[in-house]
This record gives C-alpha cells, sequence and structure tokens, in this order.
C-alpha cells in the first residue's frame, strides 16, 4: 500500500505506533466536535489520477443512472408527520454508479481489501472492528455526477459513511450539512421543513479535495451534494462496512440500486 496511501503522513499500516495514536485520536475528536473528518491527500495524486482514468470509460458505458424523487427519510410514511407535511418535501437526487464487480482490481478495490485500512477506520469510530461486506456489487460503489446533478438532502440510515473523493468538478459538489438537526428523542419535523425552505441560518459547506478520505456521521445531520457545475464530473468512491460480518443485499435492493441483480 506504500505506493497508494501517504503513509508518511497518514500511518496507518503501524499500528503500534505514535503517529498512529495520534492520528486517531485527532479524527476521534473531530468527528465528535464536527460529525466528520477528512484526510486531505490520503490517496497520493498520481494514483488518485490514474484511479478515475481506469474508471471513467466504464462509468460513461456500464453504470447504472438512477434518478429519483426522495424525501430526506427516504420513507413515503414518517410517523407523526401528515402527507402534506413541509418536512415531507421531496427532492430530486441522481447519480451514476459503478459496483465492485466492474472496477476490477481498482486502487479503491485494493484499498477496501486491505484489511488494516477498516481496522484503522474502526479505530477512529471507536468500535472494536469493522467488517466489509459480502455483496459483490455494493462492497464499493464508484459514483459520477454530471453538471447539475447531485445526491440531495437526506438522513443516513448508517452510522458512518466512508468515502474518498476521486475527482471534484470545477464548482459545486461540496459537501452541505446541518450537524444534529434532530436527535434520537427530537425528530425537529420544522427544523427539516426550515431547511429545505433554504432559511436554516446554520447550514455549513466543507470541501473536499481530490485523493481525500472523509468519514461522514449523517443519521442526524442533514446532508447533500451540492449540485456539480461544469464539464468535470464529480467521482466518489464510497466504502460499505458493517459491524457485522457477512452482510449481503437482498435480490430486491441490488434491482432497486442497480438496476441488476448479482447472485452471491
Ligand atoms: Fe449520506
Amino acid at each position: 500500500m506504500i505506493h497508494l496511501i501517504d503513509l508518511k503522513k497518514y500511518p496507518i499500516d503501524c499500528p503500534e505506533s505514535a503517529g498512529y495514536a495520534e492520528l486517531v485520536e485527532s479524527c476521534k475528536a473531530r468527528l465528535l466536535q464536527e460529525g466528520m473528518f477528512d484526510l486531505p491527500g490520503f490517496l497520493l495524486a498520481d494514483v488518485t489520477k490514474a484511479s478515475v482514468k481506469a474508471i471513467q470509460p466504464a462509468m460513461k458505458t456500464d453504470s447504472y443512472r438512477h434518478a429519483r424523487s426522495h424525501n430526506v427519510y427516504f420513507r413515503d410514511k414518517v410517523d407523526g408527520l401528515s402527507a402534506g407535511h413541509p418536512a415531507l418535501r421531496k427532492v430530486e437526487t441522481v447519480n451514476h454508479t459503478l459496483c465492485a464487480d466492474q472496477l476490477g482490481q481498482n486502487t479503491v478495490v485494493q484499498l477496501y481489501d486491505w484489511v488494516p485500512f477498516a481496522a484503522f477506520l474502526a479505530a477512529t469510530m471507536g468500535k472494536p472492528k469493522i467488517h466489509r461486506m459480502d455483496d459483490p456489487m455494493a462492497r464499493v460503489n464508484v459514483q459520477a455526477s454530471y453538471a447539475g446533478e447531485a445526491l440531495n438532502w437526506h438522513f443516513d440510515r448508517s452510522e458512518f459513511t466512508t468515502t474518498i473523493l476521486l475527482q471534484a468538478p470545477e464548482e459545486g459538489g461540496e459537501l452541505e450539512y446541518r450537524k444534529d438537526l434532530r436527535s434520537a428523542d427530537e425528530p425537529n419535523y420544522e427544523g427539516v421543513a426550515e431547511l429545505l425552505r433554504g432559511t436554516d441560518p446554520f447550514v455549513k459547506r466543507s470541501k473536499l479535495s481530490e485523493g481525500a478520505l472523509n468519514v461522514f456521521q449523517g443519521v442526524n445531520t442533514l446532508h447533500r451534494v451540492v449540485p456539480v457545475k461544469g464539464d468535470k464530473e464529480r467521482l466518489v468512491a464510497i466504502f460499505a462496512f458493517f459491524d457485522r460480518p457477512g452482510v449481503t443485499m437482498t435480490t430486491q435492493e441490488q434491482v432497486g440500486f442497480y438496476g441488476r441483480a448479482f447472485a452471491v
């Protein structure tokens, strides 16, 4: 991995070192304070560029375009909300996905399968261990967003989301988020409605750099990717980890997310 990751700056291959302990502590502190951390230059610049070059042709011909209208909960009905409540306002999301089975031995797949990567992530999340998925498609995805497209406002269903930005667009593509808009006890539907009206003063924007590793806690932090502008598409790798081993998608989920099934 020495040829893929900046291990001098981020010594995730040396869990016994003081540098590793310091890095984990700073990531944990940022997760606690900001609900995310990012490590700029995690993938080496020429490695990131080569990964993009290998992905782009398949993205043009083989990716699955998924356009949908959804609310921030990804659910039609929410307890305690009438159908016309402004917190249920629909937004549009478009993305183009290449799945792990279409990525060959791209850097992002090699990284996912490298055991110290998951061990490092688990440490930053304060977990004893996290596990890779057994699903041949969902393990690693690369998503493209072209001009006018983006992942729109939503709450995540999983506790942590791990991504690497592979290519930033000329404009747009930033992560926009409103930290702790709700909590386990307080759904704050009025706050959700206010944000969707564009009048929440606490929305922040984070610009990620190419090659940066990002871990984000989005269960109670409403977030979106700002629509892309310009000719250069935004490309992001998404890594799926779970607290238990052996997780796969159902055939129905595979078809819903990717438009096709892949039996395990
Ligand atoms: Fe998300």
